[in-house]
């Protein structure tokens, strides 16, 4: 494994880890859309500005209710930016349907709740092997690579490998959420023996799920790890850089025409 410092002759060598990848997930600027019922802030929109800052891919997640990217917004997705669409979707044969439709560059499969106020825990892909290996094919049959959202639990990293997953996506939650440390580093202790095991299975490893600006670094330093999917934290931050210009600008709108006869 590559360090990112070695000793030599007493002379500290700095040695790169892998390059690794920001995938930003703009579910939360649909959100704020479809709260108002508006066509503003345009997620198709968010993703062309995250590709101009620097990240690596787009992440959607539709969901069985819509609540928030709509099914227009996917053909924006694949049309309107430069970026690879990982859909986050349910097994479900709607969702695979529309999967196959459109191409996007990968689908992460994930369990989804109508009740839940955001995706709880991984994929229990131990008990859904022969649903979830029949997805893979068909998905891979297209040449869209195939990502499971799971737990860092050696046995749902062995049936990933069994359905012919290329990827699995770390939950990352119970370490973003965790009430102490030392619960935060025995899920990050999880994390990396997870991230080490399904490389040595030839799955590449991703992760996710509420990593922000506090905690993302001790994740970012695990070299198996190639992409980190990221959305809410960068979301909200983006909302409050942006509030000084949005401020600015309405402020010079609305003195300019009061200085301005019509
Ligand atoms: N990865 C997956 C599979 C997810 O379901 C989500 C949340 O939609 C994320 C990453 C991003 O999580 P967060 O919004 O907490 O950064």
């Amino acid at each position: 494994m590559q360090t990112n410092q070695q000793q030599g002759d007493g002379i500290k060598v700095q040695q790169q880890l892998p390059i690794i990848e920001l995938g930003i997930n703009v579910d939360h600027v649909a959100t704020l859309r479809q709260a108002r019922g508006t066509t503003y802030p345009d997620p198709v929109l968010a993703a062309q500005l995250a590709g101009e800052a620097g990240a690596d891919g787009i992440t959607i997640h539709l969901r069985e209710d819509r609540r928030h990217i709509q099914d227009h917004d996917l053909n924006g997705m694949m049309d309107e930016q430069d970026l690879p669409v990982n859909l986050e979707m349910g097994n479900t044969a709607e969702m695979l349907a529309i999967a196959l439709m459109l191409k996007p560059a990968e689908v992460c499969l994930v369990p989804e709740k109508r009740e839940e106020l955001t995706t709880e825990g991984g994929l229990d892909v131990v008990s859904e092997l022969d649903a979830l290996r029949q997805t893979v094919i068909e998905l891979k049959s297209l040449g869209i690579r195939t990502s499971l959202f799971v737990d860092p639990d050696e046995r749902q990293l062995d049936a990933a490998k069994n359905v012919c997953a290329d990827i699995v996506e770390l939950h990352t939650g119970a370490y973003a959420n965790a009430e102490n440390q030392k619960v935060q580093e025995e899920s990050l202790a999880r994390i990396v023996e997870a991230s080490s095991y399904a490389e040595k299975l030839g799955i590449q490893v991703n992760a996710g799920h509420g990593l922000h600006y506090r905690n993302v670094e001790a994740i970012a330093r695990i070299p198996e790890i190639v992409c980190l999917n990221i959305g809410h934290s960068i979301i909200s931050r983006a909302v409050l850089t942006g509030m000084d210009e949005a401020v600015r600008t309405m402020k010079l709108l609305i003195v300019g025409a009061r200085n301005t006869p019509s």
